[in-house]
């Protein structure tokens, strides 16, 4: 069977884009990065695309009057390159409502927290001030607003005794790169579909890694 295109949109360092290039490498995986789209020119996220042979295009926001103009712009690359199913990994423009619906179900994004908790910016340092025990990253489809829309899989972590933003950080992170290439699988193999305002799977779906659970401490 035809495997699903994904386009993956960045904005920096693409550890999360270089799990999906990584778990796409595997003939048996269903979805391959298609294109690879940043906003900013020569992030390292460029890199391991050059590296991986996968074609990829600057679409620098700064070079557009309006976000409407630049969703556009992406849009277009997105329609010339056949993409089913759009990443956001590390992508730091806001996307606007119009492309947002275009794209409803097919529109993916990561976050390092447990949502609904931790919406936004600063999340490491949020959850260390909160105070909170336990951490972790979602993968969601994307609404119109921010970090709201429905999940489809998440990662808990430990916070651990000393840690700062940059040891929980790197702890999500990793769970980050295990979650997202699970649930794309999902999603493209139809094992889990956007229905209203959740994504229903079933219980077989939990052995695939979609979940996983901190350690105990
Ligand atoms: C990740 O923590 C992701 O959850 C968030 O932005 C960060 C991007 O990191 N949305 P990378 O560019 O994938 O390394």
């Amino acid at each position: 069977m035809a495997r699903a295109k994904i386009a993956v949109l960045i904005s920096g360092r693409g550890s999360n884009l270089q799990s999906l290039i990584d778990a796409a490498a595997d003939d048996n995986y269903p979805a391959e990065i298609a294109l690879v789209i940043s906003n900013r020119p020569k992030v390292k996220g460029l890199e391991r695309a050059t590296k991986a042979g996968i074609h990829q295009l600057v679409i620098d926001h700064k070079d557009f009057q309006t976000r409407e103009d630049f969703d556009a712009a992406i849009n277009e690359a997105l329609r010339v390159t056949k993409i089913d199913y759009v990443c956001l990994a590390g992508f730091m423009r806001m996307l606007t409502p119009q492309f947002v619906n275009d794209w409803r179900g097919r529109l993916i994004n990561i976050h390092p927290s447990l949502l609904p908790a931790f919406k936004g910016l600063h999340v490491h340092e949020r959850m260390i001030d909160a105070g909170v025990k336990i951490a972790g990253c979602s993968v969601h489809f994307v609404s119109a607003e921010v970090d709201a829309g429905p999940i489809i899989g998440q990662a808990a972590v430990p916070v651990l005794p000393g840690d700062d933003a940059d040891t929980l950080a790197a702890r999500i992170l990793e769970q980050e790169h295990k979650l997202y290439p699970a649930c794309v699988k999902l999603i493209t193999e139809n094992k889990a579909r956007l229905s209203g305002a959740v994504v229903p799977f079933d219980s077989s779906v939990i052995a695939s890694g979609a979940l996983s659970n901190p350690p105990s401490v």
